[in-house]
């Protein structure tokens, strides 16, 4: 793995000058058969009616479309994110498919300690930290250090304490890679000058109907199976883990160990309202699952995501040992769809509403960092590689 990274800063200082800019739309296109993505290493906040050329501001790896083939042959644009490059800053908080780092999900109290030092942290969800604060990767500009038609690899170089009260410098690389209806992704990051708490995910939303269903523009006739994951991280009020791990029962509203059922299955259920956070009424998901994957389960997806309207499916898999499952209640209604989604006869008005998509975040138990009776490995430092993986295989039902 660090002969990956040090390929990489070969690759990034021969190539540097030779990598071609993104499209006119602040995009690069990644083709492979049976699927096309759009990425963008930046975020772009308005073209300057005096020069008439583009200002960029940072909005970290990101995926803004992801084309697949529906069960009728028609191509869906399946992610949540933004024609206008432009719109991403005013939504930055939600990560909109980008790599929340250096540290994601939440940190309890701002705070943690390492080595006998407590570090205090950018406070920005209520007492808790979430996505590293207002300076994570979330919000940074990455270089792109290799591009191929079906490939692409983002670097970053994060500074010590430039997410406030995360010490040492953090060398990141995010790699894209389409292949036959699949997209895989791989990150890595070393931490050369000082121990630091790294956990990555790719923040990922999907709306497996594009927006197309003319019966709802909302997620919860998405089916949804995670097999291997019957324990979760009991939230308190604020979505922050107690610190408990609790057993889902079958049948209970957070069980999709089970069988497959419908995102919105739950939706009467006396436990749904407050189910993603009792102090702000959330209803459906934002819960951390656990992922207890045995090893003679190898080779089998974690997550299977699919939609009866548009009949494509997509198998999730990972090496990471949680699942944080949010089903948008948050989203506000004045996000605009994407011109590749919606089509005739749709239910959408042009704009996503709360409760619109789900993101699908694979990554380590949430605020491990503050929990050393877990047992996590969450703190690397000097001599150490951080590693990353998914892949999302999709098909038709
Ligand atoms: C935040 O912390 C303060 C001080 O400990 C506490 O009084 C307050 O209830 C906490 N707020 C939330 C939303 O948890
Ligand atoms: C880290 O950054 C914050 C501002 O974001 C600053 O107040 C603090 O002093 C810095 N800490 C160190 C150790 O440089
Ligand atoms: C939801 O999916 C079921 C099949 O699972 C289908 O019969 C029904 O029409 C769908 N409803 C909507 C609103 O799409």
């Amino acid at each position: 793995m660090k002969t990956l990274s040090v390929l990489f800063i070969i690759f990034s200082a021969v190539q540097g000058a030779a990598i071609p800019s993104p499209g006119p739309d602040g995009k690069y296109t990644l083709t492979a058969e049976g699927i096309r993505a759009q990425v963008i290493p930046l975020r772009c906040r308005q073209l300057n009616r005096v020069d008439r050329l583009w200002q960029f501001i940072p909005f970290g790896a990101a995926i803004t479309n992801l084309f697949v083939e529906g069960a009728d042959g028609v191509e869906r644009d399946i992610v949540i994110g933004f024609d206008d490059v432009s719109e991403y800053p005013a939504h930055g908080l939600g990560h909109y498919g980008a790599v929340p780092g250096r540290y994601t999900n939440r940190i309890g109290n701002a705070q943690y300690t390492m080595d006998g030092v407590t570090y205090y942290l950018d406070k920005i969800d209520g007492n808790n930290t979430l996505h590293s604060g207002r300076n994570g990767w979330g919000y940074r500009t990455f270089n792109v250090a290799a591009l191929s038609e079906n490939s692409i690899t983002f670097s970053i170089h994060d500074a010590s304490n430039s997410s406030m009260g995360m010490p040492g410098d953090v060398d990141g690389y995010i790699t894209y890679t389409l292949s036959q209806k699949t997209w895989s992704v791989k990150m890595e990051a070393t931490a050369p000058q000082h121990k630091t708490p790294l956990m990555l995910t790719q923040h990922t939303y999907w709306n497996l109907d594009a927006f197309g269903n003319p019966d709802t523009d909302l997620i919860w006739n998405h089916s949804y199976y995670m097999p291997f994951s019957q324990r979760l991280l009991e939230p308190d009020p604020s979505m922050l883990p107690t610190g408990r791990i609790i057993s889902i029962p079958a049948g209970e509203i957070n069980d999709f160990w089970s069988g497959p059922r419908l995102l919105g299955a739950g939706s009467n259920d006396p436990l749904w309202k407050g189910n993603c956070g009792s102090e702000s009424g959330c209803e459906g998901y934002n819960n951390c699952w656990i992922v207890d994957k045995p090893t003679s389960q190898a080779t089998a997806p974690v997550a299977t995501l699919s939609s009866a309207w548009s009949g494509i499916k997509v198998d999730i898999y990972t090496d990471q040992a949680g699942m944080q499952v949010y089903t948008c209640y948050w989203t506000g209604s004045d996000l605009p769809i994407k011109k590749t989604q919606g089509g005739p006869g749709a239910a959408t008005d042009g704009f996503m509403k709360p409760s619109g998509c789900v993101a699908l975040e694979p990554h380590d138990w949430v605020d491990g960092i503050n929990h050393p009776e877990w047992g996590r490995k969450q703190i690397y430092g000097p001599g150490e590689t951080y590693t990353w993986e998914a892949t999302y295989k999709f098909s038709t039902l």
